[in-house]
């Protein structure tokens, strides 16, 4: 079987799907691996780097030639590209990699209809044994230590205390709203910088992670008794139990100098935790790093891709922080997808053992039409059984 990594085409993605490292196990199970020309380039991998690996080095025409076609981004998910790429598709082409099926499913659609076979990297199932192909995690690890970072450039204080001759400084106070992967990587992040940090979830779960990494975890007398559901994450709650969050949250974002947000909820809005109100109640100077920008916001004021400034709060809404580190988020990423794949290829590829829960979770299309349940729901189509003429 022939796999190859395409070059990404969204606007402002660094990342690529394979580095040089991952060519050798890949070759070992017996796979024959093709690079588009320049893919790794913006990552730091340069062609010649691949060749060395023994990867073939490809025009974009001869990588859509391969059976299996690995991306950061694929199917909708890589932009403006995607119209001309799904024309290239054969029928029986495997695409694997990110392609927001929850949102993007009218692209999943028209994979489907080209017969290709489509595999989502975000629906990678919670479990212990997929987690070293838990892309979400990987890269929310990265971007949860990245908002750090861009808060701490924007501030325009410093995050550790400091006794000096001239005098003593106090410790910066950091907030992280939400503490899933890229909360509580943020909040490590925030304690090495010397910041005074504290922390909130709505699952009560989370209090004992906060707390063995440093921070404080913020208590707020709200009934979250149903607020996690299957695979830990966050459930929906309803708009009387986020305008009592708000109300309650007020203070402590008032209080804070940084504020990271990363509550989500798969497949729908991010929450709105911080209102327009509520940043103008924060000191002049202080920064919101709002991780959730790309899935509508935690905040209010929030525009994604930009920073805007309020009554003197910035708020940054970066849209995809793992790209603005592509070197180690692409060998991150690379692992996880070469581990997927290989997974796949010991399973029986191009053949699909639907008996496997990696496999089934991750499938969205085959057979020219989608068939994940979810998708298939979000899409507006019948379920499977009913949909089908037998
Ligand atoms: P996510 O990116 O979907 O959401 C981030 C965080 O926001 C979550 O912790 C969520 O509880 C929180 N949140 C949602 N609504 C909120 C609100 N209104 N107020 C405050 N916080 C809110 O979550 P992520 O980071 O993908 O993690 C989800 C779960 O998956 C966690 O329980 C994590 O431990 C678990 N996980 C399990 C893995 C495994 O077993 N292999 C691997 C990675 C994560």
């Amino acid at each position: 079987m022939k796999i190859a990594a395409i070059k990404e085409t969204f606007p402002n993605e660094r990342r690529v799907a394979l580095v040089p490292s991952a060519v050798a196990p890949l070759k070992k199970a017996g796979l024959e691996v093709l690079v588009e020309s320049g893919a790794g380039a913006s990552a730091g991998f340069a062609d010649e780097a691949y060749r060395e690996a023994g990867a073939t080095v490809v025009s974009r025409d001869e990588a859509f030639g391969a059976d299996c076609l690995l991306q950061v981004r694929s199917c909708g998910a890589s932009g403006d590209a995607w119209h001309g790429d799904r024309d290239r598709l054969r029928p029986g082409t495997i695409l694997i990699g990110c392609c927001d099926p929850l949102s993007l499913h009218e692209q999943c659609r028209e994979a489907a209809e080209k017969g290709a076979t489509l595999f989502s990297l975000e629906l990678v199932p919670r479990i212990t044994r997929a987690q070293s192909m838990d892309v979400l995690s990987s890269q929310a690890n990265i971007a949860g230590y990245r908002a750090v970072l861009l808060a701490a450039t924007a501030l325009p204080k410093i995050l550790p205390m400091m006794t000096t001759a001239a005098g003593t400084v106090t410790p910066a106070k950091a907030l992280i709203l939400g503490a899933g992967v890229a909360g509580l990587q943020a909040i490590a992040t925030a304690k090495r910088l010397g910041s005074q940090v504290t922390a909130y979830d709505v699952r009560p779960a989370v209090k004992e992670q906060v707390q063995s990494l440093g921070a404080k975890f913020l208590e707020l007398p709200l009934e979250t008794g149903s607020s996690e559901a299957t695979g830990g994450y966050a459930k929906a709650m309803g708009e009387e139990f986020y305008a009592k969050q708000r109300e309650l949250l007020g203070k402590a974002v008032a209080d804070s100098d940084i504020v990271v947000s990363t509550a989500m909820i798969p497949g729908q809005r991010a929450p709105v935790l911080v209102t327009r109100e509520m940043v103008s109640r924060m000191r002049p100077g202080s920064v919101i790093v709002d991780l959730a920008a790309e899935k509508g916001g935690n905040c209010e004021v929030t525009v994604p891709g930009d920073a805007v400034t309020i009554d003197g709060v910035t708020v940054l809404g970066p849209t995809n922080l793992p790209a603005e580190v592509p070197f180690h988020t692409s060998q991150l990423y690379a692992r996880n997808i070469t581990t997927f794949l290989l997974h796949l290829v010991k399973l029986g590829l191009p053949q699909l053992s639907l008996d496997d829960e990696i496999c089934r979770d991750t499938l969205v299309a085959r057979g020219g039409q989608i068939v994940h349940p979810k998708i298939r729901e979000k899409a507006g189509l019948p379920p499977l059984e009913a949909a089908s003429p037998n």
